[in-house]
């Protein structure tokens, strides 16, 4: 039952200090409209058995935290324009199918490492994504207040509009592949490839018009499938997002297309999982290094005791130079368990640690390292790479360090504007979509 995870140990979830607001605000969003339907959580899960089964590639991406401070139609074209680029460079350098999924309408709840943090000599509660409190460092701002809650499903449906409006309304279409070389990239050496490869689609697609094809009928020209995703951390809202599809008569959490569980939460006996197992949406698992191989195929039969390719995804984030020691033995005992997932790899999160000034970073090249090692492991066990799972943002930021226009320790200041993890800027997304899809050759 969608309730049943209130009987297990809930991790990070928000010390709410009104039990009332929280249960009023919950109603509220029970009685709310569902943002996405059971039949397109149905329709990505068979495109990711696609991808389990080898014939398909995963590109997952967006904003760690997706902030209420930035929340315009220009952000969200940008997000989108870029990972379009991606997808193109992946497809056309590959002939291999992607998947696009966005952390993206609904990316907001942060799990986080401690319960408070120390600002100016005074203990305050940690941020946990602005659909639980604000950012700025004042007890009222970090106060969990669930109205957030209602105004983050708002921004959800907006964005969630938009998206659906740019991916279906011509703007996806493939005639446009230059206008998404936004001109800060364009000018970059990674833009100029691009903007080559955009040529080469262009003449191909004179080329088949030449032929007599009728391109205009072909709908995959012209519009794509973009499908959100978020971290199933906060219960309550999960819980009070999911209906019962009046078709097959399953629960599906309407708050998204694909929710995962993340590496904090991911204990078998925990109210995640347990919640996770009852919704029929497809689900990803953060698969972080120390884990055991057993308890590794005792989650996928939680999570996926049907055996469906596509309804399971593990997302392994070790951190370069651990993924041969650390994954190998994951990937084997989840091979020999017969389980069908999608494995992808988040090269973001093992490789976070704290630059000058305490801005948290990661090394580009220790991001492509990571990805390298996962592309190795898997050759190795005779298993399909299935994915990435990248933390990006369409906008000129500096949050990386590294790639090819090098962004120094003390460029970070520039322009830091995420609100949690830092995320590689549209040059260094490319960067990266250029290097997997050479490795993918
Ligand atoms: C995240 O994806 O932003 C995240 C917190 O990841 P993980 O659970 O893998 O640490
Ligand atoms: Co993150």
């Amino acid at each position: 039952m969608p309730s049943s995870w209130r009987e297990r140990p809930a991790a990070q979830q928000p010390d709410w200090p009104d039990a009332g607001a929280l249960e009023r605000a919950l109603k509220t969003l029970s009685t709310l409209p569902p943002l996405v339907f059971a039949g397109e959580a149905r329709a990505l899960r068979q495109a990711l058995g696609r991808v389990a089964t080898g014939h398909s590639f995963l590109l997952q991406a967006g904003d760690c935290a997706e902030s209420f401070a930035d929340f315009t139609a220009d952000s969200i074209r940008d997000k989108l324009k870029v990972i379009l680029q991606m997808a193109v460079v992946l497809t056309y350098g590959t002939g291999v199918p992607v998947v696009k999924v966005g952390r993206i309408a609904g990316q907001f709840a942060k799990p986080r490492s401690a319960d408070t943090e120390v600002v100016g000599g005074v203990t305050l509660p940690s941020f946990r994504g602005h659909n639980v409190n604000d950012d700025a460092p004042t007890l009222e701002g970090r106060t969990p207040d669930p109205g957030r809650l209602i105004a983050a499903y708002h921004q959800s449906a907006a964005t969630l509009n938009l998206l659906r409006a740019f991916t279906k309304g011509g703007f996806a279409d493939l005639s446009q592949v230059h206008t998404w070389n936004q001109e800060f990239v364009a000018t970059s050496s990674q833009g100029r490839r691009y903007e080559a490869f955009a040529g080469e689609i262009d003449r191909a697609l004179r080329f088949m018009r030449a032929c007599g094809i009728n391109l205009g009928g072909e709908q995959s020209l012209h519009q794509v499938d973009f499908w959100t995703s978020h971290e199933a951390l906060l219960l309550g809202y999960e819980e009070a997002m999911t209906r019962r599809d009046s078709l097959t008569g399953d629960w599906y959490d309407t708050s998204a297309h694909l929710v995962w569980i993340g590496e904090r939460t991911r204990q078998p006996g925990g109210a995640h999982v347990e919640f996770c197992s009852g919704i029929a949406n497809p689900v990803a698992a953060k698969v972080g290094p120390g884990g055991r191989p057993d308890d590794l195929v005792s989650l996928c039969d939680r999570l996926d005791p049907q055996r469906l390719p596509g309804r399971l995804t593990l997302v392994s984030r070790m951190g370069a130079g651990n993924v041969g020691k650390e994954l190998t033995p994951l990937l084997r005992a989840v091979r020999n368990s017969g389980h069908p997932v999608v494995w992808a790899c988040d090269p973001m999160h093992g490789n976070t640690f704290n630059g000058p000034g305490g801005r948290k970073t990661r090394r580009f090249e220790a991001v492509m390292a990571e990805i390298g090692e996962f592309f190795a492991v898997c050759r190795a066990e005779g298993v399909w790479p299935g994915g990435v799972h990248v933390e990006l943002t369409g906008d000129n930021v500096t949050e990386c360090l590294g790639g090819s226009e090098d962004i120094a320790a003390d460029q970070l200041e520039l322009r830091y504007t995420t609100t949690c993890d830092p995320r590689l800027n549209a040059r260094q997304s490319l960067d990266l979509a250029f290097q997997v899809a050479e490795l993918l050759r």
